[in-house]
């Protein structure tokens, strides 16, 4: 048996070699990858994307939603001063802080431009005919105006798409709060077989191939993120995009600010909304043509004379809304949400009964922390940009605004879980007294379990007027209309 001599054993491996180099190399992971700052963008080119709210001396000043600015930075890697340019977003009136952003995610204008592409781009789904747009479309409020979504395959979801409109404020994401950020969110419908994906192994992983497969793609992700298109990546472009569909300015805002203004000119220190208020607000959308009128059913050739009956169903509507509507106990804040989950019974059937698929947060709380104050208790939506986007409530059931507040008015579905503040706990006391001491109590009202526990709905006995005023209001939220950079898929900056 012939020896091999060290040399030839090296020639040997050498000749070897290239046959190994002919498998493929293992392909880089769909997941994320860590970037290589060469590759990317120079830090000088960079555009920061930063809000600029009202509160905030230059906001006055912006003309558009978009601004270009300049602004002073040192480049982190070389120490360098750099004077580069940014982009100013216009916070709407009425949102009084900036959306968040996380850390690891800072937004430029060109991470911006790829989620915007991302969005509206069907190559996330498994078949090429969904995106993100086809649920949640500009010319439908940024949902799609169905009872339920329809996916991939024309399969039809279980629930109600909520808008994408000032969703960058939400404390939690999705009607049960299963996701933290929109990152987190924006991941979910690539995976889920009924929105974008037909049924396969790793969704994501196919997802990612198929972006990787597109050249313009995967040019603009190395120059955002410094490596090949990634889940991580996306999901993070996606929501910068997210971030800047923000709504305010409607009526009620106008209002508002004319308010501030007068009572400090007044210096009376008495910062409440009279009727005269919302007649300003009114009387300079009629100068102005403005579309906010038709939101408020009026005429802009016709109606000014109905400005000051308009004015006082206004404030009738807001002080309805702050005090014996109690909608206040959870639209709280610039977005009208407390970000809470309750139950209004939406999904109870006649009997109260709700099925396991209507457990909402509760289903999702950790096993250990499971909370019965939770149970079919739903995410409260924000109310601004309601007139784009019907139908309403989780389940889609109501068509109108004035369904909605029909709901209301007979105090949401009794059920077994109806939250506390839809509930008469005084007129629930009595009449357990009265249960309690063998006195005649209403035979109407439910009971549930062993206990036979009554629950009674806060009935809000609005007259025919006011809920007309209650609605009017409602839609006063109702804001500008989006700047097409935002809203029209093919405007992007620069062009
Ligand atoms: C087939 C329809 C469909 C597609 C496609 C779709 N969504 Fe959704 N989206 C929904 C539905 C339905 C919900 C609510 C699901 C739930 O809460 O259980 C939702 C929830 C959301 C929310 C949470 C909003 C809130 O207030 O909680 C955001 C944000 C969102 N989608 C963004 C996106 C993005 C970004 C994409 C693309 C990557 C996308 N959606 C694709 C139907 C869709
Ligand atoms: C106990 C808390 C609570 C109170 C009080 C309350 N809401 Fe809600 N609201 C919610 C929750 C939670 C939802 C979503 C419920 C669901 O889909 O299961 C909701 C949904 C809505 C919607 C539908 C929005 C959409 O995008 O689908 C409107 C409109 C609305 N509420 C207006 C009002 C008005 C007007 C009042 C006062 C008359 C009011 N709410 C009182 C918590 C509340």
């Amino acid at each position: 048996m012939p020896t091999l001599r060290p040399l030839a054993l090296f020639a040997l491996l050498a000749a070897a070699a290239p046959a190994a180099a002919q498998t493929p190399p293992k392909p880089e992971p769909a997941d994320y990858l860590l970037p290589d700052d060469t590759r990317m963008t120079p830090f000088k080119d960079r555009v920061p994307m930063v809000f600029v709210t009202r509160n905030q001396k230059e906001w006055a000043d912006l003309k558009g939603y978009f601004n270009d600015g300049t602004e002073e930075a040192v480049d982190p890697a070389t120490g360098e001063k750099v004077t580069r340019k940014v982009v100013k977003i216009k916070v709407p009136m009425g949102l009084t802080t900036a959306p968040p952003v996380p850390a690891e995610n800072p937004m430029t204008v060109e991470k911006w431009v790829l989620g915007k592409k991302l969005y509206y781009d069907e190559i996330l789904s498994s078949d090429g005919t969904v995106s993100c747009a086809s649920c949640h479309a500009p010319a439908k409020g940024f949902a799609d105006g169905a009872k339920s979504s329809t996916g991939i395959g024309g399969k039809l979801g279980p629930i109600n798409s909520p808008t994408v409109i000032n969703a960058a404020y939400n404390r939690l994401q999705f009607w049960d709060g299963r996701a933290v950020t929109l990152e987190d969110q924006s991941q979910g419908p690539v995976g889920n077989n009924l929105e974008m994906f037909g049924g396969k192994a790793d969704p994501w992983e196919e997802a990612v191939a198929r972006i990787r497969a597109n050249p313009e793609m995967v040019k603009a992700f190395v120059a955002v993120f410094g490596h090949a298109p990634t889940r991580d990546a996306a999901a993070k472009a996606i929501a910068t995009y997210e971030r800047t569909v923000l709504l305010g300015s409607g009526v009620q805002d106008r209002a508002e600010a004319l308010m501030r203004k007068r009572v400090t000119d007044e210096e009376s220190g008495k910062f409440e909304l009279k009727a005269d208020d919302y007649a300003a607000a009114l009387k300079a959308e009629f100068a102005a043509k403005s579309p906010a009128l038709k939101d408020l059913g009026l005429d802009a050739a016709k109606d000014a004379d109905k400005v000051d009956a308009v004015a006082k169903q206004l404030l009738n509507g807001r002080t309805l809304f702050f005090g014996k509507a109690r909608c206040t106990n959870c639209h709280t804040g610039d977005t009208y949400t407390d970000g809470g989950f309750h139950n209004l019974g939406i999904g109870a059937d006649n009997d109260g009964n709700l099925p396991l698929s209507e457990f909402g947060r509760f289903a999702r709380l950790q096993t250990g922390h499971k909370d019965t104050a939770l149970v079919g208790a739903f995410k409260t939506p924000g109310l601004r940009g309601l007139l784009q986007t019907a139908p309403y409530m989780h389940s889609g059931e109501d068509k109108t605004l004035e369904a909605v507040v029909d709901f209301y008015d007979r105090g949401g579905n009794v059920n077994p879980y109806l939250s506390e503040k839809m509930r008469d706990t005084a007129a629930e006391a009595a009449y357990l007294t009265a249960r309690a001491a063998g006195k005649p109590v209403d035979p109407a009202v439910k009971t549930f379990g062993p206990a036979k526990k009554p629950i009674i709905p806060f009935k809000l006995n609005l007259t025919t007027q006011e809920k007309a005023d209650l609605v009017l209001f409602l839609k006063a939220l109702n804001g500008d209309p989006f700047d097409p950079l935002i809203a029209d898929p093919k405007a992007f900056p620069g062009k």
